[in-house]
């Protein structure tokens, strides 16, 4: 038996192969095939339920279905050599082929359009599951790594300037902070692709008893979507989740930027290592980190892919439209590169060789302890303001003598002021200035450390 069209009744004249080629789907929405066959199945377990099919037809619909995707999963060559429209099509024309007519009543009271919307979150809820393993499992690396690197003292920048002394795991729990963040974004993206469009039919709902709850649980669903016409036009699931995505892409670009950066012969603060680098074809000398660079780079697409399904959807009106059609290449792409960034950033981190020499080196230059010297004149009750400016001159000073502010003599500094005395010396230290940074959020050694504790604590939940 066997199916051409799903809705060649009102049509005389053929379809021109270009129209054919250019509406097709099933290049692409192949990807969905397993899960409209959960679908399926679980549609088939409604329709008995309804008492649209007898025991024994659900059960030869279902046997019918899971032999479609064995015989995907032995060979997916099969769908190569398919002419039909789309994924749904093509699971309709292998089920004829197993269980002849019965294959043609599975689609009572159903229409593509919410087939198509239930298939699409459940693929994404898988996937979502999979990417937060993935998001969980790059946080406790970076967390390896920031225990790793305990007490390795680096210039912190801003404006790319040296600004003051950070600790490096400072530094990269600030990273972890912002995946955690990503984690919550995607479990709201999660929330709202956990809603059950199947059984809203073309767009008005159903005429068949379809208990929809139960045909929402058998999917695993939470919850039912309240309204059929919203129900079969609504991507902003896809929205949320391409939203969540390109956030998360913009933070792995920006460790990425860095990374490039402290990997540089003028940086050397770290060495990516040979495994996630490659090298130039003509100059001998070069390793370059051109794994960071995709990933920084791959941050376009998704980015890309959130603004394109915005304007898709921007104006369609109610309901389907085939406009819809053009939800799924970007999301497939967006899974594929997210999953891909977020491997590529953990194989880095876990192979990357620190250099606490040349970080520790580069923090004693460019005066990021005048903040300190500051500080030690506010306590010794000077207008933080004035303070300011004093330290500012003092930095001038030592750098017309070309010495660091350790190593300029106390006489120059009580040039500036009386209140200097000896024991200014011992305010510049990095690691005090750093180790002073002691309440909640700052980089000293002890609110790192408990820091970690508490992002490990998080990562596990
Ligand atoms: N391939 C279509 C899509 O991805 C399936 C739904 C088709 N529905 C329709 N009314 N033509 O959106």
């Amino acid at each position: 038996m066997s199916i051409k069209k799903l809705w060649g009744g009102r049509f005389s004249s053929e379809e021109d192969p270009f129209f054919s080629s250019f509406n097709r789907s099933l290049p692409f929405d192949r990807e969905l095939l397993e899960v409209d066959v959960r679908g399926s199945v679980a549609y088939a377990r409604a329709l008995h339920r309804a008492g649209v099919f007898s025991q024994r037809e659900r059960l030869s619909v279902e046997k019918g279905l899971r032999a479609v995707v064995k015989d995907h999963g032995r060979n997916p060559g099969l769908v190569d050599k398919s002419t039909a429209e789309d994924v749904h099509t093509y699971v309709e024309q292998a089920l004829a082929e197993k269980v002849g007519a019965l294959a043609l009543r599975l689609h009572t009271g159903r229409s593509r359009n919410d087939q198509v919307a239930t298939d699409l979150r459940l693929y994404l809820l898988e996937k979502e599951k999979k990417i937060e393993g993935r998001i969980r499992s790059l946080l406790h690396t970076l967390c390896d790594l920031a225990e790793k690197s305990a007490g390795i003292v680096m210039p912190g920048y801003t404006h790319l300037q040296k600004a003051q002394p950070v600790l490096f795991s400072h530094y990269l729990l600030s990273y972890a902070e912002m995946l955690l963040r990503d984690l919550g974004r995607l479990n709201e993206a999660r929330i709202r692709t956990d809603v059950c469009p199947l059984g809203s039919g073309a767009l008005s709902g159903t005429v068949y008893e379809i208990d929809r709850e139960a045909l929402a649980r058998d999917l695993g669903f939470s919850a039912v979507s309240a309204n059929s016409m919203d129900a079969v036009s609504d991507r902003d699931f896809v929205l949320d989740f391409l939203f969540f995505a390109g956030t998360l892409q913009v933070h792995l670009s920006r460790l990425s930027e860095d990374f490039i950066l402290y990997n540089s012969g003028e940086f050397s603060f770290l060495q990516l290592d040979d495994s996630v680098a490659s090298g130039s074809s003509l100059m001998p000398q070069k390793k370059n980190p051109d794994s960071l660079e995709l990933v920084r780079a791959k941050t376009g697409r998704t980015l890309g892919h959130l603004v394109s399904l915005m304007t898709v959807l921007k104006g369609i009106p109610m309901t389907y439209n085939k406009d819809l059609q053009e939800d799924k290449e970007g999301l497939f792409d967006a899974v594929k590169t997210t999953e891909d960034c977020l491997r590529m950033v953990q194989l880095v981190l876990e192979r990357v060789r620190i250099n606490p020499q040349r970080m520790r080196e580069s923090a004693k230059l460019g005066y990021l302890n005048a903040t300190e010297l500051a500080d030690y004149l506010v306590a010794k009750r000077m207008p933080f303001r004035k303070a300011h400016s004093l330290v500012g001159k003092i930095v001038v000073r030592a750098s017309e003598l070309g010495l660091t502010l350790e190593e300029m003599p106390i006489r120059e500094y009580q040039n500036f002021s009386p209140l200097f005395a000896d024991d200014l010396y011992a305010c510049l230290d990095l690691q005090k200035a750093v180790d002073r940074r002691k309440e909640l959020g700052g980089t000293s050694t002890a609110t790192v450390k408990k820091a970690i504790r508490a992002l490990r604590r998080k990562i596990r939940k």
